[in-house]
């Protein structure tokens, strides 16, 4: 009899765990204009367009009955007063008005096809002349409807330590699990000056809900900390029912609008591809999904005439793939090479969605007495991603002749990189907060960096 309870007990237990197993994810539903802009400023991002020591840009959405746009700026104080200190500065106002525009696209079945209209305005405004390592208030509005008052803080003078965040691809479940790992990342590194997005923000270009949820998912972070994008090719999609016909994909039409970007990059993909220099290191941000060979030339000189100490790009398509029945040659052929001749430090990628970090060996080593050969290394690759979607990675990178160091599935990641004069600290954490992945880089006089694997020491 207690044989015959228990094997009913087991098989229930088996059923029941069978069932869940089984259950099947529910994808939220949204209520009707629920990512409609309303006259009170959202969308609001901090961007770097110019020195970010003493300038920033902020752009906001807001319906189109608002006409005129206004920032305001003033010195952070303790006292709650310093508001009545602040500067004014008229924003430029664009409308963005496009029907039938295409929204989510069924690749399976092309005629499900959602289309929309898009018609709202966007403003920006470039608050110039700060002060360097100096926190301000500001906030944005039409002069009677505000924002809340926002603190950043300016870049210091060079070399000075500073850290920063940087996400692969966030693209899909954005508000559902994209807003765990940001908001995980800004807690582990709330000092952070700025968060680098590696391409695929979101998942169909010009979808107007998946951008409210990546700005919902971010919240007030994406409107404190600087954002440095780069578009993934899922900011590139047919723009209208011809396109799709045609096979043509055009970026985002909310890019150009909704980020105020450096405009030092290759004409036609302005804020796109630019670069920056942030105490002591040249950001380089490429976009990888065309004009490659345009941007290999404007590369060149940007790594040429280039003061700074150390040199990280970023892009979206890995130059060594991480992911199966993938690989991007031409990236690898063309930019690659100024990689290595120029030392760039770190490549920050992200397409694969899945983790892999490796490097290459440097470029005519020179070897000094005493130095260890197998801790030289040229530049280190990363792929990572950030969202809900994952792939599985693939086998190693003997094909490229690059040494593959450390791979991780099924992680949503983001990373704090850190650097203080001749020591680059990076780490990588899972969504709930864990190291996952840790090196440091330490650069000699030479400008050849030392690699030292972290993630078993204590940390
Ligand atoms: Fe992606």
């Amino acid at each position: 009899m207690y044989m015959k309870n228990l094997s009913l007990l087991l098989l229930l237990l088996f059923l029941g765990f069978d069932l869940v197993s089984q259950r099947v994810y529910k994808k939220p539903k949204f209520v009707k204009n629920w990512s409609k802009p309303s006259k009170h400023p959202d969308h609001i991002v901090l961007n770097f367009s110019d020195d970010p020591s003493t300038s920033i840009s902020v752009t906001w959405r807001t319906s189109k009955e608002i006409k005129i746009g206004y920032g305001e700026i003033a010195l952070a104080a303790p006292n709650p007063a310093f508001i009545s200190t602040a500067n004014t500065v008229r924003a430029n106002t664009t409308n963005l008005k496009f029907d039938n525009v295409v929204g989510v696209i069924d690749r399976k079945n092309p005629k499900k096809t959602t289309f929309n209209s898009l018609d709202h305005n966007y403003h920006s405004v470039t608050f110039k002349n700060l002060k360097p390592n100096t926190m301000y208030g500001y906030r944005v509005g039409d002069g009677e409807i505000w924002s809340e008052w926002i603190q950043f803080k300016t870049a210091k003078k060079v070399g000075e330590p500073f850290s920063f965040l940087y996400v692969g691809d966030a693209q899909n479940y954005i508000l559902e699990l994209w807003s765990r790992l940001i908001r995980e990342g800004y807690k582990k590194a709330p000092t952070a000056s700025f968060i680098i997005h590696a391409g695929d923000l979101i998942n169909d270009a010009h979808e107007e809900h998946q951008w409210h949820e990546w700005f919902m998912a971010g919240g007030w972070i994406h409107r404190s900390l600087p954002s440095i994008p780069v578009p993934g090719n899922h900011e590139y999609n047919p723009q209208i029912q011809n396109d799709i016909d045609e096979g043509i994909k055009r970026l985002s039409l909310q890019w150009n609008n909704q980020f105020t970007l450096p405009d030092n990059g290759v004409e036609g993909i302005k804020e796109t591809n630019y670069y920056l220099d942030y105490q002591g290191v040249r950001f380089i941000a490429l976009n990888s999904n065309i004009l490659i060979e345009e941007q290999a030339k404007w590369l060149e000189k940007v790594l040429s005439d280039n003061p700074n100490k150390w040199t990280i790009a970023t892009y979206h398509h890995p130059i060594f793939s991480a992911s199966r029945g993938r690989d991007n040659e031409i990236l690898r052929g063309l930019w690659k090479p100024l990689f290595d001749k120029y030392n760039v430090d770190l490549a920050l990628q992200g397409h694969d969605h899945t983790y892999t970090r490796g490097r290459v060996e440097p470029y005519e080593v020179n070897l000094v007495d005493g130095e260890n050969l197998q801790d030289i290394t040229g530049t280190v690759y990363v792929v990572s991603v950030s969202g809900g979607k994952m792939y599985k990675v693939k086998p190693g990178w003997e094909d490229y002749e690059a040494l593959r160091d450390r791979v991780g599935n099924n992680k949503q990641l983001f990373q704090v990189i850190s650097v203080d004069g001749d020591k680059l600290t990076y780490k990588s954490y899972t969504a709930t907060g864990e190291l996952f992945d840790a090196f440091d880089l330490i650069k000699n006089e030479n400008g050849v960096n030392s690699f030292v694997e972290r993630k078993n020491e204590a940390l």
